[in-house]
């Protein structure tokens, strides 16, 4: 079978051979999704498929599309977010790889969803999202393709939620694999990886010095709970905000304050939003935040901080290093926004690091190589990714991270599965 021919929208393909050297950088961080590649290129689970990815263009995302390219799939890829693309590794994946791409860095929202439709054209048979961007397209203006659709994967809590509120609507139309939800996933991606690179792109954005700083952090889920901790470990006081009585009692016995935003506001110096909900940080909070705060959001979309409210409360605004927008308030009040708003650790630094993407990314393969082989028969809907293949993604982290861990002795075995012995 022939794959179609290579098509794109990048900033510069000249870019390709610095792109090329970042995807083998991030390889070396991602020895799960190697295996994978391997067994692929022998097996070819993928050949005939054609797989539409609406993710974040970065070297660890190349290393994906390597691997189900590898697979015999034929891939197109748009970005996920208008400031996440790495336009050297999209020059790469063009010119060096074969892989088409419709991505550009800093694209206005006209081109991102311009760029969504052209990688739906090739008529996909499995999409990949990150954002639940590509199924939403499909539903409302590419019903066409919903015929050949076998499935899709969803990468992130934002997306998994949308998904599950169209299927509770009646209006979701094939099989969707929850990614997130696989504990190889958001025990590590969600925690670890967005903990660390949330930190990474406040501080190349602003080279502010955590140590001392109060830090706000609005949701505690895994993300909130991995930005805190390393907050903390920076040497941050931290606060947690949050809605769910379970979750903020988690944050108090995890050792953080926790109060409503509208007491945090006044004492911070650093805000984080990690919640997935609109306004998390809205204009009556807006109203007490001291002089010099800096807002950023590490969640999916650039809905979380009230952005309009900020403008409209603001004097003046003007842009005072890359990614930083200094509003002036009324009275006085400096007010720093952080990459207006967007995912702050893909926007100003590079996403989280490989060898958590290793883990994602694993579970994304798998998951489209299992659609391939049963999507057909699975039913419209949310699944999770199925259990066997999590903890496989796990034992080949642990033996590609050189660590051995116990079995069960046979003994162990029975007595778990008896109900006959007791005190
Ligand atoms: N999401 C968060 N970090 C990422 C990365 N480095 N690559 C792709 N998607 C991501």
């Amino acid at each position: 079978m022939t794959l179609s021919p290579v098509q794109s929208d990048v900033k510069d393909l000249r870019l390709a051979e610095e792109g090329a050297r970042r995807v083998e950088w991030a390889a070396r961080e991602m020895p799960v999704v190697r295996l994978i590649h391997e067994r692929f290129a022998q097996t070819r689970p993928l050949a005939g498929q054609r797989i539409s990815a609406c993710l974040h263009v970065t070297s660890e995302t190349a290393n994906l599309a390597l691997a189900l390219k590898a697979g015999g799939a034929d891939i197109r890829l748009c970005a996920s977010n208008p400031l996440s693309t790495q336009d050297e590794v999209a020059a790469a994946l063009v010119a060096i790889y074969g892989i088409s791409v419709f991505a550009i860095r800093g694209e206005d929202v006209p081109t991102y969803y311009k760029h969504l439709a052209q990688a739906l054209e090739q008529r996909p048979t499995i999409t990949m999202d990150d954002g639940a961007d590509l199924v939403a397209a499909i539903h409302r203006e590419r019903t066409d393709l919903l015929a050949g659709m076998i499935g899709g994967t969803e990468e992130t809590t934002t997306g998994v939620v949308r998904l599950r509120s169209m299927a509770a609507d009646g209006k979701l139309r094939y099989p969707i694999i929850a990614v997130n939800e696989a504990d190889t996933k958001h025990f590590f991606d969600n925690r670890y990886g967005t903990g660390q690179s949330t930190l990474d792109g406040i501080t190349r954005a602003t080279n502010v010095l955590w140590a001392g700083k109060t830090v706000v952090i609005v949701g505690y889920g895994w993300c909130g709970r991995g930005v805190a901790s390393r907050a903390r470990g920076m040497g941050a006081q931290t606060v947690i905000c949050e809605i769910d009585p379970v979750r903020a009692l988690e944050a108090v016995m995890d050792g953080h304050r926790v109060m409503p935003l509208r007491e945090a506001a006044s004492i911070g110096d650093i805000f984080i939003t990690v919640t997935g909900n609109i306004h998390a940080i809205g204009r009556e909070h807006i109203a007490r935040l001291k002089d010099g705060a800096l807002l950023a959001n590490s969640g999916h979309f650039n809905v979380e901080i009230d952005i309009p409210a900020l403008r409209e409360a603001a004097a003046e605004v003007r842009l005072v290093r890359p990614l930083v927008e200094e509003c002036r308030l009324r009275d006085g009040r400096r007010v720093y926004l952080l990459a207006e708003g967007r995912l702050i650790n893909l926007a100003a630094a590079e996403g989280h690091p490989s060898a958590v993407m290793d883990m994602s990314f694993a579970n994304q393969a798998i998951a489209v190589e299992h659609l391939a082989q049963n999507g057909r028969r699975m039913e419209k809907g949310v699944h999770p990714v199925p259990r066997e293949l999590d903890a496989e993604v796990g034992r080949l982290k642990l033996r590609a991270m050189g660590i051995a861990i116990d079995d069960l002795t046979e003994e162990q075995v029975k007595y778990l599965g008896s109900w006959e012995a007791g005190t």
